[in-house]
């Protein structure tokens, strides 16, 4: 496929800083992806300027939330760009598209995007460790139609935030024991707008009481660990590590599956299973649960100090654990080119031409 790169694209690139502060997903790159769906067939891809979208009121996203998106990063690596797994990216974006009855972004289209943009961004990706240029793909129904029904035209596109990490460590999390994430049968296990939509009520509830983060119970037994939505869980009990099995209603972290091909290369005796709140919090108060964080794209490795649960307070240590920070340093080293990548997690960007 041919992509377009509008001129107007590269003069909004020009003259553009990165700010001091970047925080997460808060500064946009001033350029986006942009390709189409209609009559079948998709569109070739094209780069403009970032801006906003043009979108009839009656478009089937905006009533019926046909809507998936993904997450991924790309990092300085020596003088070189590298993007991390992005083809597991686009291999969950398929599935989520297809759960919601979209057509999936054709993986060559996914890949040209995020290649394009990236390799346009490379002068605002940020340097230090720990940050990069987190780029966001998402698929939106467009037809202006009130009947629900699939929608017949779609725009894919890539935006892209020069960004730290996501939470900086010493999470609080509570432990939903009230509303669910997601549903049984339902769309758990797929990156859609809805699972996010349905995770705000009880953010709102639990930033009252000072926490950050939900810790969400499987929908059908409301008693095992699920995840934190947008980030995977994992705990260390007696040196080995345990995070919930994929069952479903979790989603099938990049991070997650990265993480345990490392621990596993660490020697830990690794468990994915299902966790049942109770007994891991028991095992917080008795000591054996030694060490919980959580991981995603967007957050690394992110560790927890503490589940709130009612009334009740069950605190893990403050500072980063050794088996987090161990991790953590193995990913990142992997990511940003300190280390050697025996997996072929990293495909190199090739510098833009213009
Ligand atoms: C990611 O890690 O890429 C995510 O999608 C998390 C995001 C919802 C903040």
């Amino acid at each position: 496929m041919n992509i377009t790169i509008q001129p107007e694209a590269i003069a909004s690139l020009r003259g553009f800083e990165l700010p001091e502060r970047l925080g997460f997903g808060a500064v946009m790159a001033p350029v986006m992806f942009c390709a189409r769906y209609e009559d079948g067939c998709w569109s070739s891809g094209e780069l403009i300027p970032y801006g906003p979208l043009h979108l009839d009121p009656a478009a089937k996203v905006l009533h019926y939330a046909q809507t998936c998106f993904e997450g991924l990063k790309a990092y300085r690596y020596g003088e070189r760009l590298a993007l991390f797994r992005p083809e597991r990216n686009a291999a969950r974006m398929k599935h989520s598209a297809e759960r919601l009855c979209m057509p999936p972004v054709p993986e060559r289209l996914f890949m040209e995007g995020v290649h394009t943009v990236t390799a346009h961004c490379a002068n605002l990706t940020p340097a230090n460790s720990g940050e990069s240029l987190y780029l966001r793909p998402f698929l939106i129904g467009t037809q202006p139609d009130l009947s629900v029904t699939a929608s017949r035209a779609y725009d894919f596109y890539i935006i892209a935030s020069p960004s730290e990490a996501y939470h900086p460590g010493n999470m609080r999390l509570w432990v939903e024991r009230e509303d669910s994430r997601a549903a049984v049968g339902g769309t758990g296990d797929s990156k859609v707008g809805g699972n996010y939509a349905a995770s705000l009520q009880s953010i709102a509830r639990l930033k009252q009481r000072g926490y950050d983060q939900s810790l969400w119970l499987n929908p059908g037994n409301r008693h095992t660990v699920d995840e934190l939505s947008g980030m995977n869980f994992f705990a260390v009990m007696e040196g080995a590590l345990h995070t919930p099995a994929l069952n479903g209603s979790i989603l099938e972290g990049v991070t997650r599956d990265s993480l345990l091909t490392l621990a596993r290369e660490m020697g830990l005796d690794v468990y994915e299973r299902d966790i049942d709140i109770d007994d891991l919090l028991a095992l917080v108060d008795s000591g054996t649960c030694s060490e919980a964080f959580a991981c995603g794209t967007a957050a690394i490795v992110s560790p927890i100090s503490e589940l709130g649960d009612g009334d009740r307070r069950h605190k893990l240590r403050e500072a980063p654990g050794p088996v987090a920070e161990k991790l953590r340093q193995a990913l990142l080293g992997i990511q940003e080119g300190r280390s050697e990548d025996r997996h072929g997690w990293i495909q190199l960007v090739e510098p833009a031409k213009y």
